[in-house]
This record gives C-alpha cells, structure tokens and sequence, in this order.
C-alpha cells in the first residue's frame, strides 16, 4: 500500500468560463514531480451541493442529501486539503463555504493550504479561509500562493499555465511542505 499523503485539491468556483480549471493546470504541471503526495480532484461543479438545507448540522448528523453525502465521504478519504480560492467580494465563494459546512469528520484535524488568485491573489479569501478551517480543528497552514496582479493578469490573457514561469515555485514549495509535514503529523496523531 502507497504511504503517500492523499492530498485533496478543491477548485472553489462552479461558474462558466471559471479561471479555476486554468489554476489547476497550473498546480498540476508544479506538483507533478512531487513524490510524497497523491493529489485528487474534489471539483465543487461536479459535487452539486445543493444549498445548505438539512435539519441539524453535519457535526450532529449525517447530511440525508445524497450529493452531500458522497462529499463527505470523499473528503474523508483525504489527509489534507489545498484550496484554489478565487475571491468573491473580499471572501471566499459562497459554493466553498457551502461545501465546508457540509462538512465535518472529513474535514477534522487535517492540514488546509490555499493557492489564492485575483487582484490580490486571494488573501482576503485565504485568510476567512484558513478562520472557517479552524472551526474545524484543522492545521491552517502558513505556507500559501497568491497568484495576483500582473501574475492573474497574464494567466487571464493566455490561460496557459506556462505563462507564469517559476517565479512563485518557492511560495509553492513553502505551501507543500507545511502540508506534507503536518499532514504526516496529523495522520499519525488520528491513527
Ligand atoms: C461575484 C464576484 C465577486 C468578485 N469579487 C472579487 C474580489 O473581491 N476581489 C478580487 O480580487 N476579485 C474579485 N472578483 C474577480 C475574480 O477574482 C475573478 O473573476 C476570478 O477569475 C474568479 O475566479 P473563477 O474565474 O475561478 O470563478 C470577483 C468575481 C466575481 C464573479
């Protein structure tokens, strides 16, 4: 059995034409030598939450919703989290904090990391961000990538993830070995 970390990666926007799939192309083409970790796609289009309507929360009962329930039991098959956050009016989307909040064992006391992109690369987003993970007894870690400014501009324009060169690799690699160090930490702990 593989002993890498089983890190979900979760593209926060559902709308059409969304940057989300062209950040990921990003993180794919980055992440793809890194070998201590198995990178999954939890695709908030494809999960079709619907909008949060159970009678009691996910902590207390287990959502009746089939969509969100398969969610759940997706998230849980992870041992850490990376967030491509887009920003909505200074926060995070309303479709990932939906997802979060139908939530709960899958989320508990996991790493969550965050690749922000938008005007700012998303800090405002990642900060509300890493708030809502400790809710969840998660790791916010401090590690973190903010595509943002002529960087945003440029993948906007050409929407080939080539075009951002290597210049946020370090950033990147920061994010990864928080998640890599407390993820090993955490599974254990859970173990
Ligand atoms: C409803 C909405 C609100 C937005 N608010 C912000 C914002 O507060 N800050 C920001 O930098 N960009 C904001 N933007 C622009 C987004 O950064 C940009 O559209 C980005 O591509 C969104 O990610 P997505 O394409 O994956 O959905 C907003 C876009 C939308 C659709």
């Amino acid at each position: 059995m593989s002993d890498k970390l089983k890190i979900g990666v979760i593209l926060s926007s559902t709308r059409k034409g969304r940057m989300a799939e062209v950040v990921h192309d990003w993180f794919a083409l980055k992440t793809r030598e890194r070998e201590d970790m198995a990178f999954g796609l939890l695709d908030l289009r494809e999960a079709n939450l619907p909008f949060f309507d159970e009678d009691a929360p996910p902590a207390a009962k287990t959502p009746e919703h089939a969509a969100a329930r398969a969610w759940e039991e997706a998230i849980q098959g992870y041992d850490g989290f990376i967030v491509l956050t887009c920003e909505y009016n200074h926060s995070i989307s309303a479709a990932l904090k939906n997802a979060f909040d139908y939530g709960y064992r899958g989320w508990v006391r996991k790493p969550l990391g965050a690749v922000g992109y938008g005007g700012v690369g998303a800090a405002r987003a990642v900060e509300h961000l890493r708030l809502i993970g400790v809710n969840f007894g998660m790791v916010p870690v401090a590690g973190a990538v903010h595509i943002g400014g002529a960087d945003f501009m440029t993948l906007s324009k050409t929407r080939d993830p080539q075009s951002l060169g290597d210049h946020l690799d370090k950033s990147l690699g920061a994010l990864l070995d928080d998640i890599a160090w407390w993820g090993k930490i955490t599974k254990a702990a859970r173990a």
